[in-house]
């Protein structure tokens, strides 16, 4: 089972933002983070993390297109932040790493957890937010055609159940799209 969540760490630098998957194992969570990034990095400088479970999906299409600065609050237990607008949140020690040259493995245990906000059901337009943000994240990996066929598809959800945050979300990652497109390399005429 892996959780989609925004994933604070924090260094010598400040405090990082990213969507993250946690693969949830008994007891508390993986961080698999790829090589090279800031929150690898962190990790290892600094052996906590926080797990913010939230649906303002603006901040994982924001983290993906530049708009790293979402306003945070220092961590109960431990060295770290929380992101204000989350409705729960995980504070998470790294107890063992698996080294790998790809995707070491950060086995953390949680330490504290809170709830701030009442979860309030599922929205499809937040869920095409974060299928696009993964798609986002692959451009380079996938052909043109997949990319387009995902989009068309994950669109309907968002002119169907999209409130103002999702569309806001859709918006940048859709400009990100706009933006690779121009730069590929034309399709050879058939
Ligand atoms: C929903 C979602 C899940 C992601 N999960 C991971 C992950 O498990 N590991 C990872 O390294 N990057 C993951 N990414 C990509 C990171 O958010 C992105 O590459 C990030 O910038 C990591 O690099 P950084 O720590 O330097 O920011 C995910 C992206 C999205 C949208």
């Amino acid at each position: 089972m892996i959780r989609e969540t925004i994933v604070i760490t924090q260094g010598h630098n400040g405090v990082h933002i990213a969507p993250i998957g946690l693969i949830e194992e008994e007891g508390g969570f993986v961080i698999a983070p790829f090589h090279p990034s800031q929150t690898l990095d962190n990790l290892r400088e600094n052996p906590y993390a926080v797990a913010n479970y939230t649906d303002d999906v603006r901040v994982f299409a924001g983290c993906l297109t530049g708009r790293r600065d979402w306003p945070t609050r220092p961590a109960a237990k431990i060295r770290g932040a929380v992101l204000e607008q989350t409705l729960a949140h995980a504070e998470l020690a790294v107890t063992a790493v698996t080294e790998d040259a790809v995707r070491p493995r950060f086995r953390c245990k949680i330490v504290h957890e809170e709830t701030h906000r009442p979860f309030r059901g599922f929205n499809r337009a937040q869920a095409a937010v974060v299928e696009a943000a993964i798609l986002v994240s692959r451009l380079h990996m996938l052909p043109p055609e997949k990319i387009e066929r995902e989009i068309a598809y994950l669109e309907i959800a968002i002119d169907k159940t999209a409130g103002p945050r999702e569309r806001e979300a859709w918006d940048w990652l859709m400009d990100r799209v706009i933006a690779y497109r121009a730069d590929a390399p034309e399709e050879p005429q058939a």
